[in-house]
């Protein structure tokens, strides 16, 4: 219907003056009427004589009905939402045939056209059609307008959600949308299918921050936070970069500086992990998904970094880029383009080199302070180091305690570690089997081995590598066979992960469980709970090693192998479960397992793996619609399509499918109808009418898309 009106209506007084519009429409006709046949008819009498009876109830004025839409008039907005309520719970209530859900999607806007004698005139009867179009079927959508004249009078058991502001087809403002949340009716949708998203003000929210709490005390470091705030609060350039060595303890004092920021900065600390990170194309998505900002793009023309620096553009805050090395180029050129677009961000990065990029000041991060070769009892805690040991020693061993004999031993571990605090973290992670003196000897015959001379010959990043060495030396080789093999993961892993990646070893849970925690204990693995998992991972350092005695061991191929096998079998469970009422649960937890997709696609795509590939685009192509990842779907699915095998025809078909209504959403009309027949034919030919359908509904929505610009 798309706004007109026609000239022979059913009600020739329309309401003049300040109108709210209601435009309804179902969702998924075509595949309903493919379902049901000659029985659509009724059900669509059905579901006019539930929607003619709420309006009539508030006072609405059906200005246009055609096929499954409704356009009506309201005199008041309270009343107009309060009809589109008692439209969704009569809709929710009927019993429909063949226990089929009739789900209408509603948009509701009010302004002030003129009454001519065709009808409405005006940009405000394109506004509300445009946002009913962008909504879900059940879903509610009310402009700014509206909202801000019910606010206040909405029915019981009804209230407004913020889903931020919208830009929507051909209308110039950005739109701030709210969601009506109706008791006991659906009330979690996918992203809106608007042209762009900015998700609702972080600054209104609190907290102003996603700064994680910290799991063990915070040690020392007070003259060097003095310093780095002081830097942040009056920069002569807006980026501080902290350079040093693998575990000098860069992040731990970044989080430590920016939390003291906090209500420094009007819209917030955002810390931004890119230590989990491995693809540079994806450093502006996943700084604006750390930000909660999230962007359909509107073709090739507006990128996730162009909506994420618009979004910046006015807002006054601190954002902690973490662990940039690995990326250090992708990452230098967001800072450069943050500083240049938006005047009010203030950049904090951490990385083991400086980005070098014009205004960047860099700060070296110390060792920890160390003590003189003597040391009396009672100075123990007044040098940073051996403060450190004895606080993770006491951590792993409660009845650990210094002591005149053992005193020596802990000053000379710290000293030959460098005051490298994970270095220190390692070793003395072991004090419950080896007693301070024993760890000081075998760390000196380690590194003499290693330097072949005196200790003092190796540079702090080689101390590091020879602590590491030491630490996976010590432990029994199932621990080391599980160490290597852990390190496949990216971006951390759960329990169930493990097993699925280790399934083929024959190792018992028990085993499992008592190598995983013997490798916690030691510090080599770390472990973090929320209220859904407990999730593992390795400090990037510590996973870095791994990986190196990954590749050593010849098993890397197979392991690989594994953990894709795993994320394949985790995301066709999770696909359909994307579809109910389970929705927020496995989109969530796909989101834990995102960088352990990606590093299995990758794996896939690199090694030629055409059918796992296309395994994966094709089931974890709904998540990434669901999560507005549209530009790293399509990157994706197009690499998984041009791959130099060929997958299985279906699972080539499936990948299609989620290709074509992925560009369909982007707006682009041009491309997949070519692509979607193919995957049709492939269908028919197998006689998957599952599949049939999803593609006949691709190419229903192209055509009528296609229609619709054209009018
Ligand atoms: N001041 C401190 N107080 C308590 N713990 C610390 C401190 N500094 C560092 N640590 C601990 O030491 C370990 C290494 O620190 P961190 O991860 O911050 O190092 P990093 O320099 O960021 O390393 P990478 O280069 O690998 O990212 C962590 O377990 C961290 O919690
Ligand atoms: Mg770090």
């Amino acid at each position: 219907m798309n706004g007109e009106t026609r000239t022979d209506l059913p009600f020739p007084v329309l309401p003049g003056g300040t109108v709210t519009f209601l435009f309804t429409d179902i969702e998924g006709s075509t595949q309903l009427l493919k379902q049901l046949r000659e029985q659509y008819s009724t059900l669509l009498d059905e579901q006019r004589a539930i929607m003619n009876d709420a309006f009539a109830t508030w006072g609405g004025h059906v200005v246009d009905t055609r096929g499954e839409e409704f356009f009506v008039a309201f005199p008041r907005a309270t009343d107009a939402v309060a009809a589109a309520v008692d439209a969704q719970r009569g809709l929710a209530a009927h019993e429909w045939p063949e226990g089929i859900d009739v789900r209408v999607r509603m948009g509701l806007h009010t302004g002030e056209p003129w009454v001519a004698e065709a009808g409405y005139v005006g940009m405000d009867v394109h506004r509300a059609a445009r946002i009913g179009n962008v909504g879900y079927g059940g879903q509610v959508l009310l402009s700014e307008t509206t909202a801000a004249l019910v606010m206040d009078e909405l029915p019981d058991g009804v209230s407004l959600l913020d889903l931020g502001r919208h830009r929507l087809k051909d209308v110039r403002r950005m739109e701030q949308i709210r969601q009506v949340v109706i008791d006991g009716l659906l009330s979690e949708f996918p992203p809106l299918k608007s042209l762009e998203t900015v998700l609702p003000d972080a600054a209104a929210e609190k907290p102003r921050h996603n700064l994680p709490s910290e799991l063990t005390p915070f040690i020392g470091r007070q003259a060097e936070l003095v310093q780095i705030t002081d830097m942040l609060r009056n920069p002569s350039g807006r980026l501080l970069t902290l350079i040093g060595v693998g575990g000098m303890g860069k992040t731990r004092l970044s989080l430590r500086a920016a939390a003291e920021l906090v209500e420094e900065f009007p819209h917030g600390v955002w810390l931004v992990e890119f230590a989990k990170l491995r693809d540079p194309e994806l450093v502006p998505q996943h700084a604006a998904a750390a930000l909660g900002v999230s962007a359909h793009e509107a073709g090739e023309s507006r990128t996730i970094g162009d909506v994420l620096t618009s979004y910046l553009q006015d807002k006054k805050l601190l954002m902690l880029l973490d662990n940039c090395e690995h990326l250090i180029e992708a990452c230098a050129e967001f800072a450069e383009t943050l500083l240049r677009e938006c005047p009010g961000v203030v950049l904090l990065a951490t990385s083991r080199e400086n980005l070098g990029i014009p205004g960047e000041q860099t700060f070296i991060v110390p060792a920890l302070g160390v003590p003189p070769q003597t040391l009396l009892l009672q100075e123990l805690e007044t040098f940073e180091a051996t403060h450190f040991f004895i606080d993770r020693a006491v951590a792993a061993l409660p009845l650990f305690k210094p002591t005149l004999h053992n005193l020596p031993f802990i000053v000379d571990i710290c000293r030959q570690l460098d005051g490298i605090p994970l270095a220190i973290e390692l070793a003395a992670a072991r004090v419950k089997i080896l007693a301070p003196e024993q760890i000081a000897e075998l760390l000196q015959d380690c590194f003499q081995l290693l330097t072949g001379g005196p200790r003092t010959a190796l540079p702090r990043h080689q101390t590091l590598h020879a602590t590491l060495e030491w630490s996976y030396n010590l432990l029994t080789e199932p621990e080391q066979q599980l160490f290597t093999r852990l390190s496949v993961f990216a971006g951390g892993w759960t329990l169930e992960d493990v097993e699925g990646l280790l399934s083929g070893d024959h190792l018992s849970r028990t085993d499992l469980l008592e190598n995983l925690s013997n490798l916690v204990d030691k510090s080599l693995v770390s472990v973090s709970h929320n209220q859904e998992a407990t999730r593992y991972g390795m400090l990037e350092t510590v996973h870095q090693f791994a990986s190196e005695l990954l590749a050593a061991s010849g098993e890397a191929e197979k392991y690989r192998g594994r953990h894709t096998d795993h994320f394949i079998a985790l995301a066709e469970v999770a696909d359909p479960l994307l579809r109910s009422a389970d929705q927020m649960k496995w989109r969530d937890k796909l989101d834990a397992e995102h960088e352990n997709f990606r590093a299995a696609l990758r794996w896939a795509t690199a090694s030629d793996h055409a059918d796992d590939a296309a395994r994966l685009v094709g089931a974890l192509g709904w998540f990434w619609f669901l999560r507005g990842y549209w530009g790293e779907a399509r990157r994706w699915l197009t690499m998984s399509l041009d791959m130099v095998s060929d997958p299985e025809p279906r699972l080539r078909a499936k990948a299609i499918c989620r290709a074509g209504g992925l560009e369909l959403i982007q707006g682009n009309l041009d491309g997949p109808p070519d692509l979607v027949r193919e995957a049709l034919d492939i269908f028919t030919d197998l006689g998957d009418e599952e599949g049939m359908a999803w593609c006949l509904n691709l190419l229903g929505q192209v055509s009528s898309w296609a229609k619709l610009n054209l009018e």
